[in-house]
């Protein structure tokens, strides 16, 4: 595969990209095996809707793996399965994946699953989540993988919207000290949707039996064993991979649509330029399947790229303990590693002079990159110092699918200033907005926006809602996607992110939305108004607070009330939440206009300065709020 960036220099490549957009995508386009070579890059005749390589015909699962075995890596490892909480490692090489895969499609054929159904994939960290993506893709069906740690509810959310045909899972996944039973959640799922699959293939972990219902399920097994392997099938550049589904600011999660060609492309253009990885390295995103970058950076751009991919089912620490990192890098000889700063601040607090490091032949390790949320100074130059190899802190979001602000390695290695992701993708013209949509000087904060057309891998549309994707993402500044990440630009032109401009919170490098949370509390029948906020903290960077008004007259213990309140979120959202505080408060700290004060409280929560805002209806409210949380 060529590179074709070596040797040039950032601005070069960049510059390009925006300039000669189309004939930079077309370059980057050869990275590719298509079934027929697009000829037009751009179809832009729908502004705001663009599509990226409209007449190119190919399948993503035969990038990720038919064409290494055919192409001289038939031998090489494809998939390394390493947990810690099962004791077990498993590998496979490109051939054996294939095979898997080949057969798994098979079986979901045999499900009646064809090309542009849907499927969700419910599934742990096991070698068979990844082949379930890999299998819908080779015969053209859509997958939507549901992250493991959400309840029923977001589950039955996303089966009503996604209507899939069948539904594969796994009888369990394991957090350390506890078995997760998938199956019962599941079959509540189903109970509470409208939508009802036709089948649920189910494979067995021995660490708990899933039971089966009567013509619907089926065993994961059996089917494949029955099945005969299924080649790939040819699907359209345009026509959705997957949809993921991520929080919005109200209950209800927005469907993510990913194309098949812009995908593959970007993410194959990424691996070198932005990663600096060769194909035949070893890359290991210690994220989830469930996740954004579980699809890009565990499964498909590492695949694509012809690189060996890690799918590590543990922690950073506790499983067994804060040297887990250092041992799957030695161990499986990663050359680099890609996690959120919440896993570095967990193995700092536990091991602050990384003595489980010693042991370890880390050698062959050359980058670390950090995504998800802010990465603070503390942990970027602890990271450095221990590590000893450059460490990225790189900005994106489900939406785009791949990085839009990073350092760009594989091209040039820039200058690393604490605290900025560096400069803009290529491909992402990345701008800041003031309330008057005017560009921002140079360190003046605004909303930070991507010009538009957005390159190939970012989110064509949302699914099955065209208008709530222009309302959610384009209406606010015609001719540009909103982020909504605010932040600024200083004289270099590097980006510094410093805040969601909406509901939004990263606890632990999960993307959060307080409404959600809101909405549940408000069901609690002694509620009669509540605000959930983010409150920072050490390890997951910020943590749900809700706080709740109760109804007049409620004669119901506060403190059950509280207990209530954060079992209700557990129950409705998932442990993912981590909503653990709930306060209940006289009244909530309102304008005379009756919106309420959140980013007050969240100063006040956080310890900072605060000011009294002009606008509050009165300020005695504060002051108990100040007491309330330091009372916990
Ligand atoms: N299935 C079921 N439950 C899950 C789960 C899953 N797949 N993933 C997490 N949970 C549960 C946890 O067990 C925990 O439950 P608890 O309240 O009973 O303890 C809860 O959800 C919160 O999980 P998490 O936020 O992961 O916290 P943690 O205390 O278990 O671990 C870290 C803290 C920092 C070690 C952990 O968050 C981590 O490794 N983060 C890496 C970040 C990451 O992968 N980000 C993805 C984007 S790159
Ligand atoms: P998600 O869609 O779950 O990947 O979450 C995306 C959001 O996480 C972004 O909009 C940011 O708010 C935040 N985020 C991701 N990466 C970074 C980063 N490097 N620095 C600051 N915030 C980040």
């Amino acid at each position: 595969m060529g590179c074709p960036e070596d040797a040039v220099t950032y601005e070069a490549v960049y510059d390009r990209s925006i300039k000669h957009r189309e004939e930079f995508w077309a370059e980057a386009a050869g990275l590719i095996d298509w079934d027929v070579v697009p000829q037009w890059m751009l179809d832009s005749s729908n502004p705001p809707f663009y599509r990226w390589f409209p007449d190119g015909v190919l399948n993503t699962c035969y990038n990720a793996l038919d064409r290494h075995v055919d192409g001289g890596r038939a031998d090489q490892l494809a998939l390394v399965y390493d947990s810690p909480v099962t004791d077990t490692k498993r590998t496979f090489t490109y051939t054996e994946l294939r095979d898997e895969v080949a057969k798994l499609a098979g079986a979901l054929t045999d499900l009646g699953v064809t090309k542009g159904d849907t499927v969700i994939i419910y599934m742990p960290m096991i070698p068979e989540a990844v082949m379930s993506m890999l299998a819908c893709a080779r015969i053209g069906a859509i997958h939507s993988v549901v992250f493991g740690g959400f309840a029923a509810k977001e589950l039955a959310t996303r089966i009503d919207d996604a209507k899939p045909v069948a539904i594969m899972s796994a009888s369990c996944g394991i957090e350390p000290g506890r078995v997760v039973e998938y199956k019962p959640l599941l079959d509540a799922a189903i109970e509470i949707a409208d939508h009802k699959p036709s089948s649920v293939m189910m494979y067995q972990r021995p660490e708990a039996e899933a039971s089966m219902v009567g013509g619907r399920d089926v065993d994961w097994a059996s089917a494949v064993a029955a099945a005969s392997s299924h080649d790939c099938v040819p699907v359209g550049a345009t026509d959705p991979l997957y949809i993921l589904y991520t929080s919005g600011t109200t209950g209800i999660p927005k469907g993510v649509v990913r194309d098949n060609g812009g995908h593959a492309v970007a993410l194959a253009w990424s691996m070198h330029s932005l990663y600096g990885v060769n194909p035949g390295d070893v890359y290991w995103a210690a994220s989830d399947v469930g996740w954004v970058v579980g699809h890009s950076y565990i499964v498909y751009a590492p695949l694509i790229h012809g690189c060996t991919t890690v799918l590590y089912e543990g922690k950073p620490v506790g499983t067994p303990d804060p040297g887990a990192f250092w041992r799957v890098i030695s161990e499986h000889g990663v050359n680099v590693l890609f996690t959120a700063p919440t896993a570095f601040r967990a193995i700092r607090r536990d091991d602050p002079e990384a003595a489980y490091m010693e042991p370890y032949d880390l050698s062959g390790f050359r980058a670390l990159f950090l995504a998800g949320e802010r990465c603070d100074p503390d942990t970027l130059h602890w990271a450095e110092e221990k590590l000893g190899v450059p460490v990225i802190d790189h900005w994106w979001q489900t939406e785009s699918g791949w990085p839009m602000v990073t350092n760009p390695i594989g091209i040039e290695m820039l200058e690393v200033k604490p605290g900025s992701p560096t400069v803009p993708v290529p491909g992402y013209d990345i701008r800041v907005l003031d309330d008057d949509d005017r560009e921002c000087e140079a360190n003046q904060i605004g909303a930070i926006v991507a010009k538009l057309p957005l390159p190939p891998g970012a989110l064509p549309t949302l699914w099955n809602a065209d208008e709530h994707f222009v309302d959610s993402y384009l209406r606010r500044f015609p001719g540009y996607y909103l982020t909504s990440d605010a932040g600024y630009k200083d004289e270099d032109g590097y980006v510094y992110i410093m805040s969601r401009i909406d509901d939004i919170i990263n606890v632990a490098g999960h993307r959060l939305s307080t409404g959600a949370m809101e909405e549940v509390l408000s069901d609690h029948p002694d509620v009669a108004e509540c605000a959930v906020i983010g409150v920072a903290d050490d390890l997951k960077g910020q943590l749900p607070v809700g706080f709740v008004v109760l109804q007049a007259g409620v004669e119901h213990d506060h403190v059950e009330i509280e207990t209530e309140l954060v079992a209700m979120v557990r129950d409705r959202i998932g442990p993912v939440a981590a909503f653990k505080t709930a306060i209940v408060v006289e009244r909530l700290p309102k304008t005379r206009s009756g919106k309420i004060l959140r980013a007050t409280m969240r100063n006040i929560a956080d310890g900072q300065k605060w000011k009294m805002p002009a606008t509050i209806d009165d300020p005695a409210i504060l002051e108990e709020i100040a007491e309330a949380l330091e009372s916990r």
